[in-house]
């Protein structure tokens, strides 16, 4: 009797220990999810009481820049002045040092690259360059800042 009893307290001792331990586990998840989130990328200015970085006001300028591009081209329109200021992707500083992944220059290159392509475009090929420059964008957010991928999908053209 004695054996059995003991035996059955050290299975209710280890079960205890066990949902604790569990308990634990999710209580130490959900933090570091949530610091992730805030560290890859900001997504509203409540989260960022820092102020903008300057990667994120030149992140808008390219959203607005691409946004009336989109316009331009429904209108039958041709891009003219190639945006130097946003070659600055590269030195511009995010809003933490955690912001930027190892890739982040190699999709910035990318971007580059397609955005120089889109800027020599007959008329032809403008759809083609243009859609292709909104996915470069998509790329490098769905690899580390997926918050604006909704809206950077928005600004394709169907064709
Ligand atoms: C090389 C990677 C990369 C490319 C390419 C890229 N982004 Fe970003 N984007 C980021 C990162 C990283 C942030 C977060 C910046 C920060 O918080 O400092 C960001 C932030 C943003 C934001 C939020 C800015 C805010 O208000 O805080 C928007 C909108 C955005 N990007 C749109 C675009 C558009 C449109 C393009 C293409 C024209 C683009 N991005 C291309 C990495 C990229």
């Amino acid at each position: 009797m004695v054996l059995l009893s003991r035996s059955k307290i050290i299975v209710f001792t280890a079960l205890v220990v066990l949902i604790v331990l569990l308990s634990q586990c999710k209580q130490a998840d959900k933090p570091s999810v949530s610091t992730s989130e805030n560290t890859s990328c900001v997504k509203t200015k409540s989260l960022n009481p820092n102020g903008d970085s300057e990667l994120a006001l030149l992140m808008r300028h390219m959203y607005d820049s691409l946004n009336s591009m989109n316009r331009l081209i429904k209108n039958g329109g041709v891009p003219s002045k190639f945006p130097e200021s946003f070659l600055k992707i590269h030195t511009a500083k995010p809003t933490t040092s955690t912001t930027k992944l190892e890739s982040f220059d190699a999709f910035a290159d990318d971007y580059i690259t397609t955005l120089r392509l889109l800027y020599k475009s007959p008329k032809a090929d403008l759809n083609k360059n243009y859609n292709s420059l909104v996915q470069k964008c998509a790329n490098c957010h769905e690899a580390s800042c997926p918050g604006p991928l909704k809206k950077i999908y928005k600004l394709k053209l169907d064709f």
